[in-house]
Order: C-alpha cells, then structure tokens, then sequence
C-alpha cells in the first residue's frame, strides 16, 4: 500500500550565529494510511523542525538540503507557499500544536477564529461549518458545543483548549493530521482522555496521524507503529511491538530504560543532546553509546531490516 506520508533522506540547516547548524542529517519516516505514526527522541532531536519541514514552516534561516517529502504521492518540497497554503496546510494536512494558548489568538472568540479558517478552506457554507464545528466539539466531549464557540481562550482549561485545538485540525476533513507534543502540557488523566479520543477519531475520520512525542509511554499507548530520531538521525523504526520488545538500537534501548514504567530501575542516558552547531561526525550517539567502537564516529551505517519489519541503523544491529 502506498503510504500517505513518506520522508526520506530529508537533511535541514539552519543558519545560526555559530555559522549553519545540520539539525536533521538523514531523517525518514514512512506513515502509513488509516495508521498512527509516533516520531520519538529527547528533546532538542529535531521532532519540531522535521515536522516545520514538512509543512513547510521552517524557521528564518532554515532550507532543506536533501530529501524528500511525499505526500499522498506529491513531493511537497516543490511546492510554493501559496501551494502550501492554498492546497496543503489546515486543507489536506492538519495540524495540532504543542501549546493551545499559544497557538490561539486571545483577542478573538474560539469560534471566530475556527470559522475563519474553515472560510478560507472547508468545502460549503458558514452555516454548514458552523454546524460541523458544533458537532466535532460535541464529539471532543466540550460541554456546551455553541456556548464555547462564543467565548475566549483564556476561559478554557488546559485540556478543553488542546480539545478545541484538536476540532480546529480537524475541521477542513485533512486526511493527515500532524501533532506535535499536544498532551505534554497536561495532567495525566487529561492526558490519557485526549490519546483515547485520537485513537477513536484516526478510527472514526480515517484519518493517518502523525504524532510527535518524547514520551514512550504515550507511543505504546496510542501508535501503532514508531520512528526513533536521535540529533537528526533516524535510528530506529517499525510496527510499535517489536521495537518496544526487543529494540534494535542502542538509543532505543536506553530511552526504555529511561521510562520509569517499563524500566526496572530509573536510569538516564548519560549525556545529552549535543547542540545543532556540534554535531559529531558519524553517528551522532556514539559519543553517548556504551557500545560504540572507533568506527561508528566514522560512519553512519544504512539503516538495515532487521526481525518483524523493524529498520535498526547500527553497526551491531543483527
Ligand atoms: N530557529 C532555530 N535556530 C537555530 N537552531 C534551532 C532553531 N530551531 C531549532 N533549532 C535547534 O535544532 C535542534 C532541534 O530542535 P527541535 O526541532 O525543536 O527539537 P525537538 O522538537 O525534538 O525538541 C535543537 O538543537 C535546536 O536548538
Ligand atoms: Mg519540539
């Protein structure tokens, strides 16, 4: 089946002060339709700037020097941004961002600024999306659907905003949504609530999600298969099962003993992300790596197949 969404040898810079910085160097991510991707790594890994990549936001400064980006077959990387705009994002790709007071203006109703959206891009009339709105927010379980629509971000808890923000991404029928961290900021229940819905709603809308965390526990919970990324580096992926039983790089292993619920005791990974304008050569975990030879700051292997579709790229991977 051709998937709906497929990244591949996708290299960004950024300029910086400290001369051009290689956040991602050699990412890839293949999503699959009807499926829930999770992009995993700690933070400072680049999650945010591949998915600004990929909407084709990337910051002042920034420029894709490789790769490519399909997207329900098209190479997005030769569209302009009025193409962007007009075609791709809040239209065929949605897009849930990490902060909901961030993301929406305080000085505007919810509804107004949904309506606008939706003006520029939803197929009928404002009485049809406004309709639409009510019944999406009435399927988010926010109380009082028309009520909410007429009042101002600040007079929502946390959790009601990230649900709104999840009907705004939703309101254009995307076939992709694209979520960056949306549950980070929440409660654990609230969090648990809002992964349960997104399940239901891929089901429901069948829609593909694409769902940026650094949180393992959340992929085991929701996705169904898992792309590790380490300093801009794809290190690992496949179906969610096997990667999570037996994974196959060192970096995927040591994030697992980093989570307090699956590891027998809580042990960090030594070290930490080196800063974009640093990058080692190589493998960029080796300097981290218990198991790292001479070579791996040499080389950076293929990813190679391993068991039950899993792509590990590490030179001892079986
Ligand atoms: N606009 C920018 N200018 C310079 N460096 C940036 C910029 N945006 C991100 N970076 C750097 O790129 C790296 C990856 O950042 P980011 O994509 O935000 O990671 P994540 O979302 O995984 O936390 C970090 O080292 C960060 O400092
Ligand atoms: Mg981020």
């Amino acid at each position: 089946m051709i998937p709906i969404l497929e990244v591949a040898g996708l290299k960004v810079s950024i300029r910086t002060d400290a001369g051009p910085a290689r956040i991602l160097d050699d990412v890839g991510l293949t999503l699959r339709k009807g499926r829930v991707l999770g992009v995993v790594g700690e933070s400072g890994c680049g999650k945010s700037t591949l998915i600004r990549a990929i909407l084709g936001i990337l910051p002042r400064g920034g420029a894709v020097d490789a790769g490519t980006i399909q997207f329900e077959g098209e190479n997005l990387l030769v569209f302009t941004e009025a193409e962007m705009v007009e075609r791709i994002r809040g239209r065929r790709i949605g897009f849930i961002p990490q902060d909901p007071l961030l993301s929406l203006n305080p000085v505007f109703k919810v509804g107004t600024q949904m309506l606008e959206v939706m003006r520029r891009h939803a197929e009928g009339t404002r009485r049809d999306h406004v309709a639409r709105l009510v019944s999406l927010l009435k399927r988010l379980r926010v109380p009082s659907p028309e009520a909410a629509l007429e009042r101002y971000p600040h007079q929502f808890s946390g959790g009601q905003r990230q649900r709104l923000l999840i009907a705004a991404a939703l309101a254009c029928q995307p076939g992709l949504v694209i979520a960056d961290e949306p549950t980070t900021a929440l409660d654990v229940t609230t969090q648990h609530e809002i992964l349960l819905l997104l399940r239901e709603l891929v089901d429901e809308f069948d829609l593909s999600l694409l769902f940026v965390t650094h949180d393992l526990g959340v992929v085991a919970e929701l996705c169904d298969d898992i792309t590790v990324i380490y300093a801009g580096q794809t290190v690992e992926a496949g179906p969610v099962a096997p990667v999570l039983r037996t994974p196959g790089h060192p970096y995927t292993r040591a994030l697992i003993g980093c989570h307090p619920e699956r590891a027998t005791s809580f042990v960090g990974i030594p070290g930490s992300v080196p800063p974009a304008t640093r990058m080692p050569p190589g493998c960029r975990f080796a300097p981290r790596c218990a198991e790292a030879e001479t070579i791996c700051g040499a080389n950076l292997p293929a990813q190679a197949p391993g068991q039950d579709g899993v792509l590990v790229r590490c030179i001892h991977a079986p």
